[in-house]
């Protein structure tokens, strides 16, 4: 693993008096591609398979970034092709001495980005942006459960580590959903884990193959997962992870209990758009001056990407707010309930809403 590399003093100093123009910061990365005047930027310092088609990278950020806790996520930016792309990914490990962030990437069928990141070299510099979220063990007495499905693992192993480094001071019991063994990320680590610490367990659920081994469960979330996993700990926390399907079914199934939950989901909601949203609308852009007619029924993330304007953006699902921005007049709509709000507003999330009327935007 290579070591940090130092930002010269002078840089700092000059930059806390002086804001220099975007030129100075393109030459400083030709010096240095992980250099920059305030842009947070990290080098892919080692890779390693985890399992079938997903990969660890350890990236080590430049001095502009922040840190994060375990159970955080990170908006990674990186160019294909001459296309900038931007991902939301959680931290999969907890904060360590070394600085860096672990993030573990999926590639998903027709996913450019995380087959791009299997095989990213080391060495490489990528964007990052300051760490978001909120998903966390409380800091109660009371037994937590967590449920994780495919790549809703990721923050739970990053929460499981800060556990075990803090002794297990409540009981954790954690629910693993996976479609095969072939599938299961880290799951030696965890088993270790549980092996050392009577207050930690894990079952692994597998929905495509049959349960072999005792810490093995099989099919899809249902009373019966919840009944051997909360056997008697009617005051537990519980957080979920996974695809909306996947949380919202463990909302359902956990409705009549007495829990507090917590939940992320990885995919968006459906979106509910029907024959009365078609057409378009006149768009203004207050800080570049442009007018443009946009469709009414995509998001305004994609609905401006598609008209060349290219906004700061992460998750592309409503969770990570890069895409906020201010809207002075108009109507938008939100994609997931048809809600329309006409209210100006300084944090409008474009990728979760459609324009419903005329709109001017900061932007
Ligand atoms: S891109 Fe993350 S909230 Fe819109």
């Amino acid at each position: 693993m290579e070591t940090a590399l130092p930002q010269p003093t002078w840089l700092s100093r000059l930059n806390a008096v002086w804001a220099p123009p975007a030129v100075l910061d393109f030459w400083l990365s030709r010096l240095n591609p992980l250099w920059s005047w305030h842009q947070t930027r990290a080098r892919v310092v080692e890779r390693r398979l985890e399992a079938e088609g997903v990969t660890t990278l350890v990236l080590r950020p430049n001095r502009h970034f922040r840190g994060f806790r375990a159970g955080q996520h990170v908006n990674v930016g990186i160019e294909i092709d001459g296309v900038r792309y931007t991902r939301s990914y959680s931290a999969s490990d907890m904060p360590r001495a070394d600085g860096c962030i672990r993030i573990t990437v999926k590639a998903v069928d027709g996913g450019k980005v995380g087959a791009y990141l299997q095989t990213v070299p080391v060495g490489r510099v990528l964007s990052l942006d300051q760490a978001f979220g909120e998903l966390s063990v409380p800091d109660v007495s009371a037994p937590c459960l967590m449920l994780a499905a495919g790549s809703g693992i990721t923050p739970m192993l990053a929460l499981v580590n800060a556990q075990a480094e803090a002794g297990f001071p409540r009981p954790v019991r954690l629910a693993y959903w996976a479609r095969t063994r072939a599938e299961l990320v880290q799951a030696k680590s965890l088993r270790a884990i549980a092996t050392r610490h009577p207050n930690f367990s894990v079952y692994f659920v597998l929905t495509g193959e049959a349960a072999q081994a005792t810490d093995e469960l099989q099919g899809r979330i249902e009373s019966l997962h919840l009944d051997t996993l909360l056997p008697g700990d009617a005051k537990a926390h519980v957080l979920v992870c996974g695809p909306h399907g996947f949380v919202e079914r463990a909302r359902e199934v956990l409705a009549d209990r007495d829990l507090s939950f917590q939940a992320e989901a990885f995919s968006p909601p459906p979106r509910l758009i029907d024959a009365s949203d078609h057409g378009h609308v006149r768009v203004t852009l207050l800080q570049s001056g442009r007018t443009l007619d946009i469709a009414r029924n995509k998001s305004l993330l994609e609905a401006l990407e598609e008209q060349g304007v290219r906004p700061r953006h992460g998750c592309r699902m409503g969770i990570c707010n890069t895409c906020s921005c201010g809207k002075s007049s108009g109507a938008t709509r939100a994609l997931h309930d048809r809600s329309v709000q006409h209210e100006p507003t300084q944090a409008l999330r474009l990728c979760i809403h459609a324009a419903q009327s005329d709109l001017s935007l900061d932007l």
